[in-house]
């Protein structure tokens, strides 16, 4: 199924569902990381039509990629009293504290697209985010079928430091490789998920390793590093897709372009759209007191340059990318 055909699908049937359980009176409070990637705009802009379709008064806090702005956000909705909070996780660690707060205050906090390590899982009431160690894997995998026997140094563009998509990406990809000694991570570095680091990380890796030519594969957590390196790789004389395979992770329109061109090669698709079903929960759990699965999991797909990546890329370059 095509994946506007999905997105209509789902549209139908969350106007179906706003209809039955009217959402309309919900207040709902998003602390948003910031605007790092295309991913990350698409998902605030899927978050709104998702709570216009529903009738939900959304409140967006942009946190600029810090975490002492989330925490502060998150107060301002405790004392706004809204119905509900959902948080992406800067990074994975020192939420305690606050959602204490919000637990005494008896308002919900929903995960979105990232985890937290915790000793306490009651905090939160659910997160929607896809495995993201799977992704990892799922990367590894494509490139393990890809080389075969053939030696292949492969360089890696990390997410933000401390990140739960960073450590779990990173996890999985080795997981992926483990047991094909002809793989071998040579470098790895933070990128920060954005295209500007990317570039200038990948800058370093090529002049490190004999101007590129050492390198077979670069893996990057999110298309965004990987089009910043693509540019870094072209301006080094090297053919992106060919001289070095490209492999990341959202499935953004701009690495469609890329694998139509033949500059990139894989991508694992992470759908931007973690609050729709964040919301059907947070309704259903206010309606009835039911809690939802303690992990609402996205799924993870594939798309190499064999899926016709230009028709992909028409597909979703209107979807708030
Ligand atoms: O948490 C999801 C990750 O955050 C996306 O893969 C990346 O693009 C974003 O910045």
């Amino acid at each position: 199924m095509s994946y506007l055909k999905r997105m209509m699908m789902s549209t139908v049937a969350a106007v179906a569902f706003a209809g039955a359980a009217n959402a309309a009176d919900l207040t709902v409070g998003f602390s948003q990381i910031g605007s790092e990637s295309g991913w990350r705009a698409a998902e605030t802009a899927v978050t709104k039509i998702e709570a216009e379709k529903r009738g939900v008064d959304l409140k967006i806090a942009d946190a600029q990629q810090k975490q002492e702005n989330q925490i502060k956000a998150i107060r301002g909705f405790i004392a706004q009293g809204v119905d509900g909070i959902f948080v992406a996780p800067v990074v994975a660690t020192g939420w305690d504290a606050v959602l204490e707060e919000a637990k005494d205050a008896e308002i919900p906090v929903i995960l979105l697209d990232r985890t937290i390590e915790t000793a306490n899982p009651d905090l939160y009431l659910t997160a929607v985010t896809s495995d993201t160690v799977h992704e990892g894997k799922v990367a590894g995998d494509w490139l393990v079928k890809t080389i075969g026997d053939k030696p292949c140094n492969i360089v890696e563009l990390q997410g933000t430091v401390g990140s739960s998509p960073a450590i779990n990406r990173k996890k999985g990809f080795e997981e992926g490789i483990a047991g094909h000694a002809n793989l071998k991570i040579v470098r790895s570095q933070t990128g920060d998920f954005t295209r500007s680091k990317g570039k200038e990380v990948m800058e370093g890796f090529l002049k490190a390793e004999n101007g590129g030519k050492d390198i077979c594969a670069l893996y990057a957590h999110n298309d965004d590093m990987a089009v910043g390196a693509i540019q870094a790789i072209k301006e080094a004389g090297l053919k992106p897709g060919k001289d070095i395979l490209v492999v990341s992770i959202d499935a953004v329109p701009d690495i469609f372009k890329a694998m139509a061109d033949g500059e990139a090669n894989a991508t694992v698709e992470l759908t931007p759209n973690m609050a729709g079903p964040a919301f059907d929960a947070l309704k259903e759990f206010k309606d009835s007191g039911k809690a939802p699965p303690k992990w609402i999991q996205t799924e993870s797909k594939l798309y190499t340059q064999a899926d016709d990546p230009m028709k992909v890329y028409e597909e979703k370059k209107g979807l708030g990318y």
